[in-house]
This record gives structure tokens, C-alpha cells and sequence, in this order.
């Protein structure tokens, strides 16, 4: 089994600040990172720092070699990765006091995908395999159809939850992550347990996975249920902490780990990622996730 990611590549500029910028304000930041992100690579990152065997597919312009030198590191596999000629996306993250953030995204070359594009990188995947997406590339409902005509697992994590996902046809969907406000978003409730319910009475055949920030996260299909609390940790930074969990828990999914126990690596490897600073640099690897459980 082979999993790709098609996914985003973001050049993270993080800006550290007393408090978010309000409007009309002018804040001055005490400190500049550049760091590697975009939901994609940090999803990919963390799949193969938990030792899965992953292929990681998307555009980067000129600038974004270092997304290449990253796949070489973590041995990601990068032949679907495709360079074009405009910039490479970028985030605007700024972190409060609190380590909350938020993220201006500018798509840029995470925008180009074609139908040629995603075909030519589809051709090298089959039944076996598993494709994880979220929502920071265009040709998304596309790219779900024809790998569902191939018979693909699908995994998505609908993030950033916006009107683009309303042409996703989601019955397609085998996995969902979610956090609780974008499973708000497509059921249009509030409390978690009946957003549970709302999914699995909209996609019964599918596994859901719905994170509660400090509360956790609940794992549902339509045989078993189980609840994972977090691990509580000083944060510092919490940018790549859901994406963490997501390839964690895919991760487990892919080695046929019974679902507590992937939600318990999730967990602790998400705990270790809002510790450290950064999206892509913050990400543990399997061991010490491991270590940290004992
Ligand atoms: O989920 C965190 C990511 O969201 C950041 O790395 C940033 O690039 C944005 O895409």
C-alpha cells in the first residue's frame, strides 16, 4: 500500500506578537521565523516521520526548492512534486502570547493543478492505495472522482473549510479529520456529539475522526466509537498541530493499529508538536512519540 498526499506547500512566515493584529492596528513583532508548512508537506512530514512509505504530490515555483531538500531528508518520495513558473504559496501566521495563531494564505503555484497534472500522477496508484487531500489546492473535486473511479481510499481533511469543498462530491470520502468547527461547517450543528451523528447519518461508510482542541478528539464509524483526551503540554506554538494528528492517525490506519491506540500516538505526537515552534520543524518522529508514551 502506498499513500499519496496531494497536498500544499506553504513558506511559513511566522510572526510572534503580544496579541493578533485587530483591524486599523499596527503591531510591531518581536521576532520573524521562515519556517516550511502548508497543510500537505506537514501532513506528508508527519507520515513519514511515522515510518510510512509516502508519496507527496503538489507545485512549488522556483523558490520552493527547499520543499525538495525536505523530501530528501525525510525520505519522502517527491517524483510527483512539479515545479512551475510562479511563486511558491506562502503563510502569514501570526502567534499571540497564548501561542494561538492566525494564517493569511497567499495559494500561488498550490492554485496551478491540472487535469493533465492530476492524471499523470493518479496513473502510478491503484486499488491498494490510499490518497490523503485537504483544501489548500485547487482541482479538488476532480482530483476525488478519478481517484475513487480507481478505487482509491480516499482521506480528507477539509481545512480550510470554505465554499470551494461544496463541489466535492463527499460520499466519496472513506476518512474524514476534521476539527469541530469545519464539522459545524458541513452539518450546520454545534455540539460534538450530534455533528458525530450528523456525519454518520451522511456518510455511513465512512471513518470520522473529529478533534476538540483541548478537549480531545472522537473517533466514530458506524461499528465502534472511542474517545481520546489530549496530553497536556506548555504550548508555544500550535500551527501544524492538527496536521500532525492527521498523518499520525493515517499512519495507524495504514499499519491496521487498532483505532485507541492510533488516536493515543496522535495524540502524544500532536502534544509534542504544539511544544515546538514551527509547522514542518515541530512534527516528532516515531520513536520519540514512542519513547514518550511509555
Ligand atoms: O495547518 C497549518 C498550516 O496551515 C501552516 O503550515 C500554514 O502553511 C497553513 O497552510
Amino acid at each position: 500500500m502506498k499513500v499519496l498526499n496531494i497536498g500544499s506547500m506553504n513558506l511559513d512566515y511566522v510572526y510572534q506578537l503580544d496579541h493578533i493584529v485587530q483591524p486599523g492596528e499596527t503591531e510591531s513583532s518581536s521576532e520573524l521565523n521562515v519556517h516550511l508548512g502548508g497543510k500537505g508537506m506537514n501532513q506528508t512530514v508527519a507520515l513519514a516521520k511515522a515510518g510510512v512509505e509516502v508519496y507527496h504530490g503538489g507545485m512549488i515555483g522556483e523558490d520552493g526548492n527547499a520543499f525538495l531538500e525536505c523530501c530528501k531528508e525525510f525520505g519522502i518520495n517527491a517524483d510527483y512534486i512539479k515545479q512551475v513558473n510562479t511563486k511558491t504559496g506562502h503563510a502569514i501566521i501570526q502567534i499571540d502570547k497564548n501561542a494561538q495563531n492566525c494564517i493569511l494564505l497567499y495559494g500561488g503555484a498550490n492554485q496551478q493543478l491540472t487535469a493533465e497534472y492530476v492524471d499523470e500522477t493518479l496513473a502510478a496508484f491503484g486499488a491498494e492505495d490510499v490518497l490523503l487531500l485537504q483544501n489548500e489546492i485547487n482541482m479538488l473535486p476532480y482530483i476525488v472522482d478519478k481517484a475513487y473511479e480507481k478505487g482509491m481510499q480516499i482521506a480528507l481533511n477539509p481545512s480550510p473549510f470554505n465554499e470551494k469543498l461544496d463541489a466535492v462530491d463527499m460520499s466519496k470520502i472513506s476518512i474524514f479529520l476534521l476539527n469541530e468547527v469545519e464539522g459545524g461547517q458541513i452539518t450546520g450543528l454545534t455540539d460534538p456529539e450530534e455533528i458525530i451523528a450528523k456525519l454518520l447519518e451522511m456518510f455511513p461508510h465512512a471513518k470520522i475522526v473529529l478533534t476538540l482542541g483541548k478537549d480531545g478528539a472522537i473517533y466514530a464509524d458506524s461499528t465502534q466509537r472511542h474517545f481520546q483526551p489530549i496530553f497536556k503540554v506548555q504550548a508555544v506554538d500550535t500551527t501544524a498541530a492538527g496536521d500532525t494528528f492527521t498523518g499520525y492517525f493515517l499512519a495507524g490506519v495504514c499499519e491496521n493499529m487498532p483505532i485507541p491506540d492510533a488516536l493515543k500516538m496522535s495524540a502524544k505526537a500532536s502534544s509534542i508538536a504544539v511544544s515546538r515552534p514551527g509547522a514542518v520543524p515541530s512534527i516528532p518522529f516515531r520513536a520519540e512519540v514512542e519513547e514518550a508514551l511509555k
